[in-house]
């Protein structure tokens, strides 16, 4: 067997780099405005320090988790990015092959080639959910959810954080516009609760709503017959100032009270920040702009591979806590700690170094 091309995440996130042009390199590590929001993403995680338990027997380790009746090798969901096309050929196609290769879910986006039915023939057997922006009327809404049933996805999302396009200002400062006018935006502004009663009552396949920042929106999710609530402040891509993802997971937890899997994203970079968020009550993390970084340094294989070292992170992070599976994880194992990094996209990686240039 040769020895694996890439032997730590940084690794793969300089491949990346070197493999991109600066638009798209731009595109996967921007945020809002200040970019506050991603900043703090990290922050909230780096603001955790682990309470380790020893003498137990932690020589085997299962870190594999049941979802929506199927077992992943590991609690992870490769979140909805759009345009994946960028980075690898084969796109939305090339990240479900990994989520299937590997044994975690996967999340189509729809504004993601090859488009749902292709990526659901080239990863048949993955568990795939796939995550709507509404661009028309309750018809056309209609229409794409019948679309993904017939499709085989096993869940339907709508993210909810996107009422307007953001101001991402790496584009704008280079002139390089993505959010030039789309008119069927509107459609996502003018999104209500009423939409959400709608799709559940016509719809069995299980509604996931992601961009739930507070308690409250939570317990609305619930009341109207949500089935899976994904926290999500969209990687601080959408409202600036808001918090750390990380910091909102115990007040949806406690509103949640165990009534439905909750799903998080925002800086999960590492084996431990995924541990953290399993002990604080989430039920699977979701993999954003690492997703980017593992296809664009290496396509499918290299997705994989990052997905690998993470494992192996996780491992070692519950064999040193002293439990050997989720079920032995809960909040006691995590303390508030100040951070020792100012937070920033990469700030998980202190060996990364990147030649890069001014700019903007
Ligand atoms: C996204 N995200 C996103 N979310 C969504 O619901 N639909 C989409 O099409 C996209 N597109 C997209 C593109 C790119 C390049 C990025 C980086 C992100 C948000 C994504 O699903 C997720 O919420 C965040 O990326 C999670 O944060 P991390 O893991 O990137 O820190």
């Amino acid at each position: 067997m040769t020895a694996p091309q890439f032997l730590t995440l940084h690794e793969l996130v300089k491949k990346a780099r070197q493999k991109l042009n600066h638009d798209n390199w731009d595109y996967i590590v921007g945020g809002a405005e200040t970019e506050t929001t991603l900043r703090r993403n990290r922050l909230a995680l780096d603001s955790l320090a682990f309470r380790p338990r020893v003498l137990r027997d932690v020589s085997h380790i299962d870190a594999s988790t049941k979802f929506l009746g199927r077992t992943l090798r590991l609690p992870l969901v490769l979140a909805p990015i759009g345009g994946l096309e960028l980075f690898a050929p084969e796109g939305g196609g090339a990240a479900a092959k990994a989520a299937q290769q590997f044994g975690v879910a996967h999340m189509l986006s729809s504004v993601c080639d090859p488009g749902l039915e292709a990526v659901a023939q080239a990863a048949p057997d993955a568990l795939r959910m796939f995550q709507l922006y509404t661009r028309g009327d309750a018809a056309w809404v209609d229409a794409m959810a019948e679309r993904a049933i017939a499709a085989g996805y096993g869940a339907f999302c709508l993210t909810v954080d996107t009422a307007y396009y953001s101001r991402r200002e790496r584009d704008l400062a280079k002139r390089h516009s993505r959010s030039g006018p789309m008119p069927q935006r509107e459609f996502q502004a003018r999104l209500t609760w009423s939409d959400v009663a709608r799709l559940k009552a016509k719809f069995a396949l299980p509604l996931i709503l992601k961009g739930i920042a507070t308690a409250e929106d939570a317990t609305l999710a619930l009341e109207h017959g949500v089935d899976m609530i994904y926290v999500s402040n969209h990687g601080g891509r959408q409202l600036d100032y808001g918090r750390g993802a990380m910091d909102v997971l115990p007040e949806i937890a406690a509103a949640v009270g165990g009534r439905t899997p909750i799903i998080i994203d925002g800086g999960f970079n590492r084996g431990t920040d995924i541990v953290k968020a399993l002990a604080a009550g989430a039920s699977l993390v979701g993999i954003g702009r690492m997703q980017c970084i593992g296809l664009a340094a290496g396509g499918q294989a290299g997705l994989v591979r990052l997905l690998e070292i993470l494992e192996q992170e996780i491992h070692i992070c519950l064999g040193l806590l002293g439990v050997n599976s989720w079920a032995g994880l809960d909040r006691s194992y995590l303390h508030p700690a100040p951070p020792v990094s100012t937070g920033a996209a990469l700030s998980a990686f202190p060996l990364l170094t990147l030649e890069e240039q001014a700019f903007y």
